[in-house]
């Protein structure tokens, strides 16, 4: 999950910059980073989870239910910038 969302951020960071020569065309780029940030904390959380570090459950799941909905908001501007490119 977090090479997927790597790829993703650095295939769009790539290709719009290579497009345009600059970014923030939409609420997508703050989407993608939000998410971004949002993995690497449910990630970095997930390796402190112990029975003493009870708190590291709070921010795993705490990040992974933000991330149900950075999920569905990256993919909603995703597809709205996509239509862009279609005839
Ligand atoms: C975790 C998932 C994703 C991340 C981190 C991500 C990240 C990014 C970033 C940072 C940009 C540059 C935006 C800008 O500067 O305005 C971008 C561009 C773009 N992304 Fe994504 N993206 C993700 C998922 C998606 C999905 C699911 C779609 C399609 C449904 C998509 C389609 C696009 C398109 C078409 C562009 C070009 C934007 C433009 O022309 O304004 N992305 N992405
Ligand atoms: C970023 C990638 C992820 C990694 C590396 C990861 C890893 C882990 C690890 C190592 C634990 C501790 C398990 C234990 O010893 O009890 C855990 C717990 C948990 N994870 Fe994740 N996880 C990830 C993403 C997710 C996602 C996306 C969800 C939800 C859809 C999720 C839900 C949970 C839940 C509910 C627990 C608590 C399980 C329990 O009560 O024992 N995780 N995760």
């Amino acid at each position: 999950m977090v090479g997927l969302v790597l790829l993703l951020l650095a295939t769009g960071l790539v290709g719009t910059l290579g497009h345009y020569g600059n970014l923030g065309h939409s609420g997508h780029l703050i989407a993608g980073l939000s998410v971004v940030v949002l993995v690497l904390i449910s990630a970095g959380s997930s390796t402190l989870i112990s029975p003493q570090q009870p708190w590291a459950y709070a921010v795993h799941v705490g990040t992974n239910i933000a991330l149900f909905v950075g999920f569905t908001w990256v993919s909603l501007t995703g597809w709205e910038v996509v239509q862009k490119y279609l005839p």
